[in-house]
């Protein structure tokens, strides 16, 4: 029998998790200049904490949840999404208290059952920010700022942002029913899934990518023109707080995301290289989270991005780092003898920092030369048994073949890697 990874799901090999851990290793970096600490939350929480997070609406709690009854019969679910977890330990751990506002940022694997597609994994990995205590306009764009910036640091080239504002509990009842009073009459040439949205929440059917659903979506009211007084301002205020940062956006009055728990400010990082799930990121402000989880009143806003889907545009853009794979040496040995010698040396330049391999498996030198090759070593060191008797060993520099012998010593080799 052979066993196959679940469909969704992915094997990253070595060469693959280089490039996450390097682009791991510049997310980290921008994270702490920005101020953002590190949180890390369970992978499987009570289901209910993403039905009453993420939205009992949700395609995602609907459709695409990986739930499960344990033996103490307690429902769970693998993590979707990693908001509601960290408002869950924001609260549970009474973080509040000691300081009203704090900024947290996480990393690591979502599940969601969608049908996979490029891009589109059901097991994939997020890292996200929250930014919890704050109402002012300066910590909407303080998020956006911080996303553009690790796209940009991890490489990626071409990203817009588009920018939204989906009002607040007081204005959008009545852009919800302006928007009802404008798809009745259409109702029937929507597809079978907006039908049923029509019912339940109305805003999803904005989001829905079916040919059929966007063209009766041409000339929907738009949100931003049924804002109250107070989520106009905000929006006024962070458009004009980004122009002065000098971000351009681009305004999408249709944006309203696949969560159910946004509040004002909505966005989404594009990238135009990727197809239909053309998305490296999307965030925005969940001021009513916090309390309906039975906290104080707190207002938060963040973001997540898929590490897979940034590393995919930056395939197709062309700029991905090749990571840095460099061997610098290869120990090559001829016999049994000179065999250990070479495994006694391996130890001795590992433990001075140095990056060498040798062959396991008693292999003919033109094998070891191969594979020393295929590692792409910079240096070969050959131990042969005229060597071992004069103390000595062959040293080969493989960007240009020269060869000679140096004195068999640990600091001689240094200093020629350094040479
Ligand atoms: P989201 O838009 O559901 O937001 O996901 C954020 C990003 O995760 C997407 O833009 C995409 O890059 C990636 N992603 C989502 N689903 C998949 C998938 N099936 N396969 C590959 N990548 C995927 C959230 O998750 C919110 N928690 C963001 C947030 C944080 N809002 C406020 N705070």
């Amino acid at each position: 029998m052979k066993f196959k990874k679940i469909k969704g799901t992915r094997d990253i090999l070595p060469e693959e998790t280089e490039k996450f851990l390097a682009a791991e290793k510049i997310l980290r970096k921008t994270m702490a200049k920005y101020g953002y600490r590190e949180i890390r939350t369970p992978i499987f929480e009570e289901s209910a904490l993403f039905i009453k997070g993420t939205g009992a609406t949700t395609d995602i709690v609907n459709k695409e949840m990986y739930s499960f009854v344990d033996m103490g019969g307690r429902n769970l679910s693998l993590r979707p999404e990693g908001t509601p977890s960290v408002v869950r330990a924001y609260l549970e751990n009474n973080l509040y208290k000691k300081r009203l506002f704090q900024k947290f940022f996480y990393y690591g694997s979502m599940f969601r059952q969608e049908n996979p597609q490029s891009g589109r994994l059901r097991e994939f990995r997020q890292f996200g920010i929250e930014s919890i205590g704050s109402i002012s306009a300066q910590s909407d764009v303080e998020t956006i700022l911080l996303g553009l910036e690790i796209l940009k640091n991890i490489g990626l080239k071409n990203v817009e942002l588009h920018l939204n504002s989906t009002g607040c509990e007081k204005c959008i009842p009545s852009y919800k029913k302006a928007l009802g009073d404008f798809l009745k009459p259409k109702l029937e040439l929507l597809c079978s899934n907006c039908q049923r949205r029509f019912e339940t929440n109305i805003l999803r059917i904005l989001d829905c990518k079916r040919e059929a659903c966007r063209k009766e979506l041409k000339n929907a009211p738009k949100c931003i023109d049924y804002l109250c007084s107070e989520c106009k301002t905000h929006f006024q205020k962070v458009k004009n707080l980004l122009e002065k940062v000098d971000v351009s956006f681009t305004l999408n009055p249709y944006l309203v995301r696949g969560l159910d728990y946004y509040t004002k400010t909505v966005y989404e990082f594009i990238s135009p290289v990727l197809g239909a799930q053309d998305a490296v990121g999307g965030g925005g402000r969940y001021d009513r989270m916090i309390e309906s989880f039975g906290g104080p009143p707190i207002p938060a806003i963040g973001f997540a991005c898929g590490m897979e889907r940034i590393l995919l545009a930056m395939e197709k853009e062309g700029t991905v780092k090749e990571a840095d794979k460099t061997l610098d040496c290869y120990i090559v040995t001829m016999d049994e003898q000179t065999d250990e010698e070479g495994f006694l040396l391996l130890g001795k330049l590992r433990k001075a920092g140095i990056r060498c391999e040798k062959d396991f498996m008693s292999r003919s030198l033109k094998a070891q030369m191969k594979d020393a090759n295929r590692l792409g070593t910079r240096f070969v060191i050959i131990i042969g048994e005229e060597e071992m008797e004069k103390k000595e060993l062959t040293w080969k520099r493989m960007s240009d073949g020269l060869q000679k012998r140096i004195p068999f010593s640990v600091e001689n080799i240094l200093q020629e890697i350094r040479s």
